[in-house]
């Protein structure tokens, strides 16, 4: 194994940090290495925000549901896809609306989340402890407004970043069967795979570091998702939200 592949197969979230900054350089470091991610036709459709101020990131704990991480890690970047610098560049050459479609929000939401993940690699790599916080599009608008995000920019998700406080066990994924297929898509052997996990995820939730979770049939994967999807939209508001700041989803 490589050092790379290494690195990221030691991912786990980290939700508790040190008392310890992030330097300005290596913060920029990170951002400069989440700019070297592929994007789309080179269109670079995203935005990041840093916010150290604790009592912004105090407000964004609380608009993502009481995150005690947001509050609590030095930096907190928030990922926006961003049409609106399309949109001045577009103006630099004629006074003309953005022709949009889903297609273009999909473009700029995948730019962010991969530049976010580079920011990721890159963080890890510098010995930081990282989490995504999608919790902050549980109010969107209020992130929105803690930002100042002019149209055409909507917050896709936070990404803590700090000194690790925790050595928290890795979460163990599905098995390979479940994700890679050869030449076509096969649903052959899908549920056993999905039981396999059920009971990996059973055994880690039983005995990680740090404490257990739920009885048996509770921690299995297949029943959180259950709980989680079954008959339940996630966010609704999210489509209004979105045409407010101007994304056409058509
Ligand atoms: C887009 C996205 C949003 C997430 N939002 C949250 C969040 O709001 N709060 C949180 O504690 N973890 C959040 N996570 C972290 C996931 O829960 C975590 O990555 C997943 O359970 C796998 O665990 P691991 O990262 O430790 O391997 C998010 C992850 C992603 C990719």
């Amino acid at each position: 194994m490589n050092e790379t592949i290494e690195l990221l197969r030691k991912h786990r979230s980290i939700r508790r940090y040190k008392d310890t900054d992030v330097p300005e350089e290596h913060l920029r470091e990170i951002i400069v290495t989440a700019q070297a991610a592929p994007t789309s036709s080179n269109i670079q459709a995203y935005s990041v925000v840093a916010v150290r101020d604790p009592e912004k990131r105090r407000k964004f704990a609380e608009l993502a549901g009481n995150q005690q991480q947001v509050a609590e890690t030095p930096v907190f970047l928030v990922w926006c896809a961003d049409l609106n610098k399309i949109r001045s560049a577009v103006r630099l050459h004629e006074d003309t609306e953005l022709s949009q479609n889903v297609e273009l929000f999909l473009l700029a939401t995948i730019d962010a989340a991969l530049a976010a993940q580079n920011a990721t690699v890159a963080a890890e790599s510098l010995g930081y402890g990282t989490v995504y916080i999608g919790g902050i599009r549980n109010n969107p608008q209020a992130a929105t407004d803690l930002l100042e995000l002019p149209p055409l920019v909507y917050p896709v998700f936070g990404l803590c970043v700090g000194v690790p406080a925790q050595d928290p066990d890795i979460r163990p994924r599905l098995p390979i069967g479940a994700v890679y297929h050869r030449e076509t898509y096969s649903e052959y052997g899908l549920e056993d795979e999905i039981r396999a996990y059920d009971e990996t995820m059973s055994h880690y939730y039983a005995t990680r570091k740090g404490g257990g979770k739920g009885g048996e049939d509770e921690t299995k994967w297949s029943k959180e998702m259950w709980r989680r999807f079954d008959g339940k939209r996630q966010r609704d508001h999210m489509h209004d939200f979105l045409h407010r700041r101007g994304f056409e989803l058509k």
